[in-house]
């Protein structure tokens, strides 16, 4: 898969994620980027303004994870100590609805918690907000509480988070900074691993699951009718994908009972309209018993 991993700092997000990936990074400041190169030799980094990076070369990527600035929408911003005034910075939106109207991958926009109400509704993992194209499953993956008091110092904090302290000695700024700003490692890897799930086919699994149970109650069929109802012709389609095979299947050993019952209504009079046209004008009653 190709990934694009924008404003990627040292890469905590992008700890997990393996080899096997063609990852391309982009970082405004050359020396965090020195360090990512580092820790992540085989991956592409780019030293430039990840804004302009993501609208021109969006196209090439299969997923992409961005974490525009967060400081101007933290509620540390906002804090009785911290008040500095500030627009918030809007690339964060722009990004979500760009990605949202013009990307054909999967995508997910990380940042912090607000001090506001989103403008656009997020889901909420931990510490973070995310928007994202695909559904991310909760998980118990609990970020470490960011602490800057006595006795956390860089290199406690840099092998709580498994990083070589050596990785660091060129860089100047503020090198506790550096690791606050990481999202989990086990985060980063979850939400990778969410965007390659196919939660429609598991959906459907689990569905027809209940129809081959003889056991299910009438409760069951009900509840399953409705489920299938509300997803409409997409996930019929993607529905009757997994079960063609099986639906002839039955229908050529003539065992067409729990399929009649349950299914005729609901798959046949859509998916299978014409096939089913057919086998009336030809007037095999068999197949119905
Ligand atoms: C919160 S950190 C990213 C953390 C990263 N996702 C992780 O999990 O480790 C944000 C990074 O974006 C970089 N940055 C800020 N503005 C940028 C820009 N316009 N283009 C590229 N990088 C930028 C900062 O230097 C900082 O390293």
């Amino acid at each position: 898969m190709k990934i694009l991993n924008l404003y990627c700092g040292i890469g905590g997000n992008r700890k997990l994620w393996g080899n096997e990936h063609q990852i391309t990074s982009v970082e405004l400041n050359p020396q965090i980027a020195d360090i990512y190169k580092k820790l992540f030799p085989q991956d592409i980094i780019i030293v430039g303004d990840a804004h302009q990076y993501l609208l021109d070369h969006y196209k090439e990527f299969d997923f992409i994870w961005t974490s525009p600035p967060c400081p101007t929408h933290s509620r540390m911003c906002f804090s009785f100590n911290n008040r500095q005034r500030k627009y918030p910075d809007m690339r964060l939106y722009e990004e979500i609805l760009f990605l949202q109207y013009w990307f054909k991958g999967k995508y997910v926009v990380e940042n912090v918690i607000s001090y506001y109400k989103p403008l656009i509704e997020p889901h909420k993992i931990s510490n973070h907000y995310f928007w994202a194209n695909f559904l991310i499953r909760e998980c118990n993956i609990i970020r470490p509480k960011v602490r800057n008091d006595v006795g956390c110092t860089f290199k406690v904090k840099a092998e709580k988070w498994g990083f070589n302290v050596n990785d660091f000695k060129n860089y100047k700024g503020n090198k506790r900074k550096l690791i606050n700003n990481c999202v989990s490692h086990k985060l980063g890897l979850h939400i990778l691993k969410e965007s390659e799930v196919d939660h429609d086919k598991i959906n459907n699994q689990t569905i027809l699951a209940k129809w081959d149970n003889q056991e299910a109650g009438v409760k069951d069929a009900q509840e399953t009718k409705e489920a299938i109802q509300m997803k409409e012709y997409k996930t019929l389609a993607g529905l009757a994908d997994i079960q063609t095979e099986l639906c002839l299947t039955e229908m050529s050993k003539g065992s067409m009972g729990v399929f009649k019952d349950r299914m005729y209504p609901i798959i046949f009079e859509i998916i299978f309209k014409d096939v089913v046209k057919e086998w009336e004008a030809n007037e095999n009653e068999e197949i119905w018993r």
